[in-house]
């Protein structure tokens, strides 16, 4: 998972990691880090087509991120994005990262991985020979 700028620079990696613990989760690695572009460009190489690639690469790279692993029982990557909630912040449910602390797609403050393929692929780009 990661708390991307927007929610470093608002201080909200703190509520975002207790929210994180509260719901049962452990935190097995963790760090404030700028990601540098072709690292962001690893990790989004899935949107390279999409009109919002260039700028999603800009937001990622342009102040430190909290770039962490989380760990629970099985299926740990969808629990992480319930307590997302929906990529649109402006339709997130309260209760959710997102529908609590956004408002616009652009800054949606958190990213998790969608599966358990795209989990294994970040962590070796974040944290190689950890998983
Ligand atoms: P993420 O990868 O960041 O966890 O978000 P997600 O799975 O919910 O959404 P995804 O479709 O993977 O999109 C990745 C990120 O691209 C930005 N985005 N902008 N302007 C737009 O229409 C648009 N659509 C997506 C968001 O920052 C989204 O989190
Ligand atoms: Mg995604």
């Amino acid at each position: 998972m990661i708390a991307k700028p927007d929610a470093v620079t608002r201080g909200l990696v703190g509520e975002i990691l207790r929210r994180l613990e509260q719901k049962g989760l452990k935190l097995v690695a963790g760090e404030l880090r700028t990601i540098d572009e072709k690292t962001a460009e690893r990790h989004y190489a899935e949107h390279v087509d999409k009109s919002f690639y260039r700028d999603l690469v800009a937001f990622i790279t342009r102040a430190p991120s909290f770039v962490m692993v989380v760990e629970g029982p099985e299926d740990t990557w969808r629990i992480v994005r319930i307590l997302m909630g929906p990529t649109n912040p402006a339709e997130a449910p309260p209760g959710t990262m997102r529908g609590d602390f956004g408002t616009v797609i652009a800054e949606n403050l958190v990213h998790g991985s969608d599966g358990p393929d795209s989990a294994k692929r970040e962590i070796d780009i974040f944290f190689p020979g950890l998983a």
